[in-house]
């Protein structure tokens, strides 16, 4: 027997999830660097370490747990992914979207990607929520790179509406109705891990980014190429390197993380019992 295809793997690791988690999530959650504590609010869960799942790559970044939560908000069965595999950490981006693809396989329909970015736009103030409206895939390759396998999805999909207009109208309902500020702007995604210079960053104003990180892009490509609904929130835990005379620290981006978790939280919950 060969090596298994990417598809067989998600499959095995798809019906290892099946086999433990109860109920099977209909929505899941990419929980950004710093926002894992949304993974402990969930009812009746069951938590699985990554390690435990066959394939599953492992999650070596500090302030990423690296554990599936599958449980009940709302009523609302989901699956809560508190750590996520980076380009940045040496994976093919078609290791990076593994848990994606198994999510999408589960049978989840709306995914819900959060990450820790830099602010480019200077109207945002540190620790702002930022709805991602599109992206800008900078990391030099695409997730849906070989040999397509139409079990996915297509060769070519469409990304004229990466974000749902549906889910954002939801997110920007929600944040009005309790009371939280959500900016939006669009994401742009770089290789990393060294933060970008002053110079880059100016390049990214200049080209219509908003915000700038090392995640979320190959997931939402993933998704939709298997046609799942995406929304997308940044935690904008800095301002982007020169925007103030300060060098940017993994320690800050972790601090303001944890400072907004409260109003991070209710925004999830309240999008989740409005789906
Ligand atoms: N740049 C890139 N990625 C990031 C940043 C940043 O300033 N902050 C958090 N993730």
């Amino acid at each position: 027997m060969g090596p298994l295809t990417m598809f067989e793997q998600v499959e095995a690791a798809a019906s290892a999830v099946r086999g433990r988690c109860g109920e099977l999530p209909r929505t899941a959650i990419v929980l950004g660097s710093g926002l894992g504590d949304f993974a402990d609010t969930l009812l009746d869960a069951v938590s699985t370490p990554y390690g435990d799942l066959p394939h599953w790559p492992a999650s070596t970044v500090v302030g990423h747990a690296g554990r599936l939560v599958v449980g009940t908000v709302h009523g609302r069965r989901v699956a809560a992914l508190a750590g996520r595999a980076h380009f940045y950490e040496g994976h093919d981006l078609s290791t990076v979207v593994f848990a994606t693809r198994v999510m999408a396989r589960l049978g989840v329909r709306e995914l819900i990607l959060t990450n820790a970015a830099g602010g480019i736009n200077t109207s945002f103030a540190q620790g702002a929520l930022m709805l991602i409206d599109d992206h800008i895939n900078l990391l030099g390759s695409n997730p849906l790179v070989g040999p397509n396998d139409e079990r996915f999805g297509a060769r070519f999909p469409d990304m004229s509406e990466v974000y749902s207009r549906r889910l954002r109208g939801i997110a920007n309902q929600v944040a009005a109705a309790r009371g939280i500020t959500l900016d939006h702007g669009v994401y742009a995604a770089l290789h990393g891990p060294s933060y970008e210079t002053p110079a880059e960053i100016r390049y990214l104003r200049a080209i219509g980014a908003d915000a700038v990180g090392m995640s979320t892009v190959p997931e939402a490509i993933a998704a939709r190429h298997m046609d799942v609904e995406v929304l997308g929130i940044s935690c904008i835990t800095n301002m982007a390197a020169g925007v103030l005379p300060q060098p940017l620290v993994h320690d800050e981006v972790m601090e303001t993380a944890r400072r907004v978790r409260g109003s991070f939280i209710a925004l999830l919950e309240g999008i989740i019992s409005a789906l």
